[in-house]
């Protein structure tokens, strides 16, 4: 079986990711590896955050490892909260106060249109490769849901009636960014040699 360390602190992207690799992969966090750092973001793109992280996990480790960056752009507001998702409030990880800030800035606009991107990077054998996956969408008027973590409860994916906070985690998972992102990463994964 194929060992990869996924590179994040954030468990809900573990079990999410987890499930949808299924059985052919082990995945070990930074945890089971022992790394309890935070490993620095600074990039000022999406794909740039997503390399940093692999790149940081693999030059200290030595490890095959993946890493996953991810965005809300919402189009009305010039594609923010884009790469400063995790801290749009302020310094602090504040998922509420991020949700209603975008709430707060986009009172009075007719286009809500919004979409998630999610940057996997993943390096493997010492070479790097990149895979996208975008989940298009509409910022609600206010937040639905109680399922999923971060922007879920005002994202209502395209062709749904419900936020991502009102699916379920397979729901979710068949649509969204992360997952489209993650079922390019399986497929070539599995091309790969034994
Ligand atoms: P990061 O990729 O962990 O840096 O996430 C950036 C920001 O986007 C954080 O505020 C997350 O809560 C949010 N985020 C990431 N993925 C999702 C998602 O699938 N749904 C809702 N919010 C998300």
């Amino acid at each position: 079986m194929k060992k990869l360390i996924f590179a994040t602190g954030n468990p809900y992207k573990v079990k999410e990711v987890h499930k949808m690799l299924g059985g052919e992969f082990e995945v070990a966090s930074l945890k089971d590896i022992g790394c309890e750092e935070d490993i620095p973001e600074t990039s000022p793109t999406i794909e740039g955050n997503a390399l940093q992280k692999a790149r940081y996990v693999y030059e200290k480790y030595g490890l095959d490892c993946f890493s996953e960056d991810t965005g809300l752009e919402v189009k009305s507001l010039n594609g923010e909260p884009g790469v400063r998702s995790a801290r749009y409030n302020g310094e602090v990880k504040d998922s509420e106060g991020n949700l209603q800030l975008v709430l707060e800035k986009l009172k009075g606009q007719a286009d809500r249109s919004a979409r998630f991107k999610t940057v996997i990077a993943l390096i493997l054998d010492g070479k790097e490769h990149t895979f996208e996956g975008i989940a298009e969408g509409q910022i609600r008027h206010e937040k639905s849901g109680t399922g999923g973590f971060g922007y879920d409860p005002i994202f209502q994916p395209d062709g749904f009636p419900v936020t991502f906070a009102e699916m379920s985690d397979a729901e979710k998972n068949a649509i969204s960014h992360r997952g489209k992102a993650v079922s390019q990463l399986v497929d070539f994964l599995k091309k790969q040699p034994d």
